[in-house]
């Protein structure tokens, strides 16, 4: 079967900055994987590879078999991006931001249809924002925030998730909202690509892991990446980090 996410010997360069050196990886359907590295290691920028928003000097990038570009056009693949890419002073609803998960399926007027607005309100009550509908997101906290991007990502229905550090500045409950709803979705044939600095929940939350330092350091199971010699060479620590 095609893969969900499929990259072959990605090089990326910001001007002289080496940001991805060779990098392949590849999720099967249906599988979380979590993206592990310290900060400026690569993460968002392969999400961004991934998205085809940035331009690979080398390498090749498929998402269900199709170019990203075409992925994207198709709606498969749903990105919440990491909290300092978004403008939270943008003066909008909560609600409007999830039905924005939704625009790629409306026409050009973007009117809703009773579809959208379902996919919404089960998106709202699966994140536990229901009540906070109506609230401007700016006037969120950064674990409501985050499960707002989440819920706009469920809406849209999409086979293909990137989360860029969804625990980032949450709350201990939020996350473990996060982490219950990110574990329900493989169920549903929902692949997840997840960054994150919390090792702990790695475990829990990921089929696979992938430790990232421009180059990839390691890929496998959790237990696999996980191992203290590993984590060394990544973090320069003999135990998992609170935040890297
Ligand atoms: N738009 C950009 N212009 C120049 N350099 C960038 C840009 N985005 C990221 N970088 C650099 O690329 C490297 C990888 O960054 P990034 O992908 O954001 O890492 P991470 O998400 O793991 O923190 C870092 O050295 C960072 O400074
Ligand atoms: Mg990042």
């Amino acid at each position: 079967m095609t893969p969900a996410i499929e990259v072959t010997d990605a090089t990326v360069r910001y001007g002289d900055v080496l940001a991805l050196d060779g990098v392949s990886l590849t999720v099967p359907r249906g599988r979380v994987c979590g993206l592990l590295g310290t900060n400026g290691s690569g993460k968002s920028t392969l999400f961004k590879t991934v998205l085809g928003l940035v331009r690979t000097d080398r390498g090749r990038v498929h998402v269900l078999g199709r170019t990203s570009a075409a992925a994207r056009r198709a709606g498969l693949i749903g990105y919440v991006p990491q909290s300092e890419q978004v403008d939270w002073a943008f003066p909008v609803r909560v609600h409007d931001v999830v039905m924005m998960g939704r625009y790629g399926r409306m026409g050009p007027r973007r009117r809703p249809r009773p579809d959208d607005r379902r996919a919404v309100e089960a998106a709202l009550e699966r994140t536990g924002l229901a009540e906070l509908a109506e609230r401007r997101i700016g006037a969120l906290s950064g674990g409501q925030r985050k499960r707002a991007f989440v819920a706009r990502a469920l809406a849209q229905e999409a086979d293909v998730l990137l989360l860029d550090e969804p625990f980032a500045g949450v709350d201990r409950r939020s996350e473990e909202t996060i982490v219950d709803l990110l574990r329900s979705l493989p169920a549903e044939d929902t692949t997840l690509l997840v960054s994150t600095h919390d090792l702990a929940q790695v475990p829990r939350l990921c089929d696979d892991a992938l430790l990232l330092q421009r180059r990839v350091l390691a890929h496998g199971t959790p237990a696999h990446v996980l191992r203290p010699e590993v984590l060394m060479e990544a973090f320069g620590v003999r135990t998992a980090p609170e935040a890297a």
